[in-house]
């Protein structure tokens, strides 16, 4: 994003005004989480506090080859290996014969070497006497048709005889491994979700008795679905059906739905949960790899029963867009609202993609770093050795199909000696913001379900506003609307789309207690019926917006706007702000446009009680984004972690008792010099500086003690 040179100056003028007043990470009195409190759960005890690691699958390969992988691993400091996910047909070659004997051998030959493993239950892929044996272990599609063996995720999560055959696999692993020093957690499946439900008559059966037992009256759930629309009203529990495809069937239905799809996937997960936590030492983690901005599920529910979350950060086609991966992993930080691992990350190239370009050179490198700033301690490559058959041939590795370390097989161990080298700064420290943006899934279905506009995209809304207010604040949370939001100077809802009543009220507290609550499009329409509030927008929260949304459009050119921040243009969709209350203040207007919309408020912001409430109705364009950012990071008093950095410079900044450390990674195809307010010891370069440049994918640690 590019603002003009008046913005630029202003910019960086407030960002050095706020330095001075003493920004920087020890900002732990505000937060949102204790930062000192208690031990960080990604930082396994005896282990280095980050790791870097890579999935390997020993069953692809003679066990006369395992040590030369195990002794490339540790000459690259790999320190962890995930292991096992896919490996069902080895450990239980048929029914109820189970042989651990060689993973265990696996386990215990990388401990030789000084890696320890992170057990993956298999349940990804039943083997094939077990899909052969009991066909309704498989799902059925959308159109009607049963999964066939031979991909993967062709379990069905809702089938009973498939869980229990899960529970079974997940026991044994647990049995054998669960007191295994060299073990020193799980994974959950993989990849859950990936494949989403079953469509059969059993499932069906079991989404009615679900809406029975929320709802308890047919009566209850007609009213709040208005079933009396399109002759819908149902008069017995079995004529609900699954609502396939999805945006074709009543809102209500369709909400619900998503719904019993997170139960049903939380219930797959407690099922191996419940059978591995008895058998399990309580210093062993339980994860599961989620998929960033996947939303099949509502993510902050899955991650209840977990230790902690990790997710898969893959590029695909083209080259990290910093922001994107950055807000992937403040997203991800923010399922339990603490530090995560990344449990597969590209090396170099993927085989799934469009293009299946790879990386440039140096750029996995200032992604694992990046992912550190943000509160990763595990980056894990995905993976380390071809197999020389199967789907995924084409697929980066960091050892070709002969064995021999790949070019990009010293990238990742000059980023594992750094990890090596830098590690100790990391230990017990989180990531502090002071700054949360507020994502929820049923407001993203709500509004994917019925976009009004095709050009309505959610991800892209919620990544402008945290391009401009990272930018100015270097630290942000990603985190539920239910969250406790008392710890936060500016909290901002790009999308809040469902705000029922305790949502609502959740929300005024936090401004009466004297926050900054600013809403974006869209926000307040529905109630968690996804029904229509009776009130115009925000919902239950215009009263004390003093404001509400006249009308919404759905925009086929962009329209003028100017204001309080400057002049630009809206896109995509606008919502027509009107004043209520006399203090309600209009910031920014619609210049000519489709006549309705012609200079009304875009955007209103109303002091309430101790805090304040904005709405911004309107999708701003970069400049008049960066200058709103600049606003409302200003007038909520909220501190740059860092300081003044040039420009593609990202910093984040971990804190811990006594130091915070901050991650540099210049993500700009240019050198650029970063100025340190004094000298701080460097721990990537090993010195001691005030000032230091940095090339392309150049990254530095510096730490300060206090
Ligand atoms: C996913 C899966 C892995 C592998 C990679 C390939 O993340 O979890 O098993 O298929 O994709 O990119």
């Amino acid at each position: 994003m590019k603002g003009n040179a008046t913005t630029e100056t202003r910019l960086a003028f407030i960002v050095i005004l706020l330095f001075t007043l003493g920004g920087g990470c020890f900002a732990d009195a505000q937060s949102s989480v204790a930062p000192f409190g208690g031990a960080v759960p990604t930082q396994l005890p005896g282990q280095d506090a980050i790791l870097m690691g890579d999935a390997w699958y020993p069953e692809q390969w003679p066990e006369a080859r395992w040590e030369e992988d195990l002794r490339l691993m540790e000459a690259a400091d790999l320190k962890v290996v995930r292991i096992g996910e896919f490996a069902w047909s080895r450990m239980e070659p048929s029914e109820g014969h189970y042989d651990f004997g060689w993973l265990e051998r696996a386990i215990n030959l990388a401990a030789k070497h000084h890696i320890v493993s992170v057990l993956g239950t298999p349940t990804a892929t039943p083997p094939a006497w077990l899909t052969q044996k009991f066909p309704d272990t498989l799902r059925i599609e959308e159109n009607g048709q049963r999964a066939i063996h031979g991909g993967r995720a062709h379990g069905s999560v809702t089938s009973p005889r498939y869980r229990e055959l899960c529970r079974k696999i997940a026991e044994q692993m647990a049995l054998r491994f669960g007191h295994n020093p060299n073990v020193v957690g799980w994974q959950i499946d993989n990849e859950e979700g990936y494949a989403l439900m079953s469509y059969d008559d059993h499932a069906r059966g079991l989404f009615q008795n679900w809406l029975l037992a929320k709802y308890k009256s047919l009566d209850n759930l007609n009213a709040h679905w208005t079933t009396s629309y399109w002759s819908q009203t149902y008069d017995n529990w079995s004529e609900i059906p699954i609502p396939v495809p999805m945006g074709s069937h009543n809102p209500g239905l369709e909400l619900e739905w998503k719904r019993f799809v997170t139960d049903s996937w939380n219930d797959y997960l407690k099922n191996q949960i419940d059978v591995i936590r008895p058998h399990a030492d309580g210093r062993q983690f339980i994860t599961t790899n989620f998929m960033g901005f996947f939303d099949g599920f509502d993510h902050y529910a899955l991650s209840e029963p977990l230790t902690f979350a990790s997710w898969d950060d893959y590029v695909g086609s083209g080259h990290v867009d910093p922001d994107y991966n950055g807000l992937t992993h403040d997203l991800t930080r923010g399922f339990k609202r603490e530090n995560f691992w990344v449990m597969e990350t590209q090396p170099g190239a993927v085989n799934w993609a469009g293009v299946n370009n790879f990386l440039n050179r140096g750029e996995a490198r200032a992604m694992a770093w990046q992912a550190i700033g943000h509160g990763a301690d595990d980056i894990n490559y995905w993976q380390w050795r071809s197999a020389l058959n199967g789907q995924e041939q084409y697929h980066g590795v960091l050892v070709g199909p002969d064995g021999t370390p790949a070019p990009f097989y010293d990238e990742v161990s000059q980023t594992a000696h750094e990890f090596a080298k830098a590690e100790s700064a990391f230990r017990g420290t989180r990531v502090v913001s002071e700054v949360a943006l507020l994502q929820s899934y049923d407001s993203r279905w709500a509004i994917d379900l019925q976009k009004h506009t095709e050009k309505y995209d959610q991800i892209g809304v919620l990544k402008s506003y945290y391009h401009a207010l990272r930018k100015l604040s270097q630290g942000m949370d990603v985190v539920s609307p239910y969250a406790p939001l008392e710890g936060y100077k500016l909290v901002v809802a790009p999308d809040l789309n469902v705000i029922p009543e305790d949502l609502a009220k959740h929300l005024l507290d936090y401004v009466r207690n004297g926050g900054h609550l600013v809403l974006g499009p869209r926000s307040g329409m529905k109630d968690e019926f996804n029904a229509l509030l009776p009130q115009r927008q925000p919902g239950f929260l215009a009263e004390a917006l003093g404001g509400r949304v006249e009308q919404y459009f759905a925009l086929e050119k962009k329209v003028p706007i100017s204001g309080a921040w400057g002049e630009g243009e809206g896109s995509v969709w606008a919502e027509e702000m009107k004043t209520l209350a006399p203090d309600t203040e209009t910031l920014i207007r619609y210049g000519k446009g489709n006549g309705w919309l012609d200079t009304q408020p875009a955007a209103i912001t109303r002091r309430y009680d101790k805090g304040r409430i904005t709405y911004i109705g309107a999708i701003l364009d970069d400049k008049l984004m960066g200058s709103a950012a600049e606003w409302m990071i200003h007038s909520s008093g909220v501190m740059p972690v860092f300081g003044p950095l040039p420009d593609g410079v990202e910093v984040s900044c971990r804190s811990g008792k006594g130091k915070q450390v901050f991650v540099l990674v210049n993500f700009k195809q240019e050198e650029q010099q970063v100025t340190l307010p004094h000298a701080m010891d460097l721990l990537v370069s090993g010195k001691k500086a005030d000032a230091f440049r940095l090339p392309p994918y150049g990254v530095e640690v510096a730490i300060e003690h206090r």
